[in-house]
C-alpha cells in the first residue's frame, strides 16, 4: 500500500529519517530502518570534524522544535566508516549529506562521502545556523545554486537531491535552477529561520541567538514550499518539514512529495513515530479507499 519508487529505487514507505536527527552512527541509523523507516538520511558532514556552536544549541515547545547545532560533525572520513557498516546492517536506501563553504569545497566532500556506498547524496545548501560563518545560506542565491548544484553533479556516483530553504521567498524558482542544474530531485525543506527568547533570563534561549525551526510550526510552511515546487519542476520531492501525524504525511503526497522526510516528529512522538505514522497513514488510506500514493500524488493540484 506504502510501496514507493523514487527515482529507481524502492522504498518499502516513503517516510525517510531527515538529516541531522540521529547523527551518522551506523546503529543510531539502523535502528529507526527497523521501525518503519523507508530509508535514512545521514547527518550532514563536511570536509573536516565540527564541533558546532556551545550549549544550548535546541529548545521546544509543544508546536516547535528550535535548534543551532551549528553542524557539528565528526568530518567526512569518519561518516564514511559508520555508513559502511550501516550498508552491511541493511539494504534499506541511504542518503549521505554534505555541506561545505566553496563550490569546489562541496565537489571534494561528495566525492569523498560517495565512497560510503550511498544510494542517493543531499546536498544541504539550506542551514540558517552557520551563517556567521559561511555567510548567506548558498539556497537563497541563484548564482550559487548553480556551481553548487554542478559541481556536486560533476562529482558523485549516486543521483544528487539538493535540500532548499523555506526563507527563500522564490524557492520554486530556486528549484528550476537546481533541475536545469542536474539535480535529480529536491528535499524540500530545511528548518526555518526563528528564534526564541526565555522572559526569567531576559535573554534568547540559544547561545547563536536565533535557531532553525522545526515540528509542527514548520508543517504549514514547508507543504506550501513543496506545493509551489510541484508545479515548476519534474523531479521527485522529499517533502520534509514538521509532518508529525498520518494526515500530515498524506497532506505531503498531495501536494506532491514522493518520499518524506520525517525529522522531529521523533522528539515529538518518540524512536517509533515512524511507526505511528505508518499506521495512521494506513488507516485513513483505508477508509478514504485510497488504493495506494500514486492515485493520490499532486491530487491538490486539480
Ligand atoms: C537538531 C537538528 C539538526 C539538523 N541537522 C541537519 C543537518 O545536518 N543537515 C540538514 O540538511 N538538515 C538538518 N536539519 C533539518 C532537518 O533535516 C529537517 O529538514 C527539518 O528539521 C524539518 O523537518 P522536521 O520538522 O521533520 O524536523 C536538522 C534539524 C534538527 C532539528
Amino acid at each position: 500500500m506504502l510501496q514507493t519508487t523514487f527515482l529507481t529505487k524502492q522504498f518499502t514507505t516513503p517516510l525517510v529519517l531527515a538529516s541531522g536527527i540521529l547523527g551518522v552512527t551506523a546503529s543510531s541509523l539502523k535502528k529507526v530502518t527497523d521501525n518503519g523507516c523507508g530509508g535514512v538520511t545521514a547527518k550532514s558532514v563536511s570536509l573536516t570534524p565540527r564541533t558546532g556552536h556551545p550549549n544550548p544549541t535546541m529548545m521546544g515547545t509543544e508546536h516547535y522544535f528550535i535548534n543551532a547545532v551549528g553542524l557539528s560533525n565528526p568530518g567526512v572520513e569518519k561518516a564514511v566508516e559508520e555508513l559502511k557498516k550501516f550498508r552491511q546492517m541493511t539494504d534499506k536506501p541511504l542518503i549521505g549529506s554534505i555541506f561545505a563553504g566553496t563550490p569546489d569545497e562541496f565537489g571534494e566532500v561528495a566525492t569523498k562521502l560517495c565512497e560510503a556506498p550511498l544510494d542517493f547524496l543531499e546536498v544541504d545548501i539550506s542551514c540558517p545556523n552557520v551563517s556567521k560563518e559561511f555567510g548567506r545560506p548558498f539556497a537563497y542565491d541563484k548564482s550559487a545554486v548553480e556551481a553548487i548544484t554542478k559541481k556536486v553533479k560533476a562529482n558523485s556516483n549516486v543521483p544528487i537531491s539538493v535540500k532548499l530553504s523555506p526563507n527563500a521567498w522564490d524557492i520554486d524558482e530556486i528549484a528550476v535552477v537546481a533541475e536545469a542544474c542536474g539535480a535529480d530531485a529536491i528535499t524540500a525543506v530545511n528548518t526555518v529561520s526563528g528564534m526564541a527568547i526565555n522572559v526569567s533570563a531576559r535573554r534568547p534561549y540559544l547561545s547563536n541567538k536565533q535557531g532553525g525551526v522545526s515540528g509542527p510550526a514548520l508543517f504549514p510552511i514547508a507543504l506550501k514550499c513543496v506545493y509551489d515546487i510541484y508545479k515548476k519542476v519534474k523531479i521527485p520531492i522529499i517533502g520534509t518539514g514538521g509532518i508529525t501525524t498520518g494526515e500530515d504525511a498524506l497532506a505531503m503526497i498531495m501536494a506532491g512529495a514522493t518520499l518524506l522526510g520525517v525529522g522531529s516528529a521523533v522528539y515529538f512522538r518518540g524512536q517509533d513515530a515512524f511507526a505511528k505514522i505508518i499506521a495512521e497513514m494506513e488507516s485513513i488510506m483505508k477508509s478514504e479507499g485510497i488504493k495506494s500514493l500514486d492515485e493520490i500524488r499532486g491530487c491538490a493540484h486539480l
